[in-house]
């Protein structure tokens, strides 16, 4: 499973890239809206910072708006995946968008349905978004299990795009039910590195060989 970084925060994502496990960006309004700065900066740092799928979102919600949008937004780099809503007129796009060779990917997905609505238009990428259903008590794992067989059964290419992290167990449970791609908020990134065991481990490891007055080898 590869892993995105979903932020719009190029020192952020700079900071991750620079660890060698970051394969992709996802970006959405509300995120360009938090990093404080002129949208079109951040993008241009962020297309510099990483070679790899970046997800840049239309802010149109028709059909022409969103053509109009995802064609200048694909012609900043040929990284960029244009996100697209998922609402008729947006599937309606993809589907002429994936035949001018532009990548998509469909967000703002709830549900089975909608996810194969978008692998039939062609899309690139689903964002299934897991954490808001959990966050209203409903499965989205569940979810992202349904889209891998309706993926498997039709032999749909659309990747699955496990979004809306929440902790580092949705990010295990999605790569064990076969997504393609977690897209995982940086400080969630923190977390997957932590376990209390490694820390307590190699405190051991040092204080031991310290206290032992051996010589270190190198
Ligand atoms: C990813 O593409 C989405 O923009 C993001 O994961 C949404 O996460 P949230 O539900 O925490 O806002």
């Amino acid at each position: 499973m590869q892993l995105f970084i979903d932020t719009a925060d190029p020192e952020a994502i700079k900071k991750y890239y620079d660890l060698g496990i970051i394969d992709g960006v996802t970006t959405n309004p509300s995120l360009a809206a938090k990093v404080g700065r002129a949208y079109r900066d951040i993008v241009n740092e962020i297309i510099q910072i990483v070679n790899g799928p970046i997800s840049l979102e239309v802010l149109g919600t028709n059909y022409d708006e969103i053509m109009r949008e995802a064609r200048a937004l694909a012609a900043l780099s040929e990284n960029v995946v244009v996100k697209i809503p998922m609402l008729p007129e947006g599937i309606k796009a993809v589907k002429h968008l994936s035949q001018e060779g532009i990548k998509t990917n469909v967000t703002l997905v709830f549900s089975a349905a909608q996810a194969w609505l978008a692998a039939k238009a062609g899309a690139s990428y689903v964002s299934p978004f897991i954490g808001r259903i959990d966050d209203i008590a409903g499965d989205g794992i569940e979810l992202i299990a349904e889209i891998r067989d309706i993926f498997d059964n039709g032999l749909y290419e659309t990747k699955i795009l496990a979004a809306s992290d929440r902790t580092p167990r949705h990010v295990v449970q999605a790569a064990m039910l076969g997504a393609d791609v977690a897209t995982v908020k940086p400080e969630n990134i923190d977390k997957l590195f932590k376990h209390p065991l490694s820390k307590d481990g190699l405190d051991k490891f040092l204080k031991d060989f310290e206290s032992s007055g051996l010589e270190p080898l190198v």
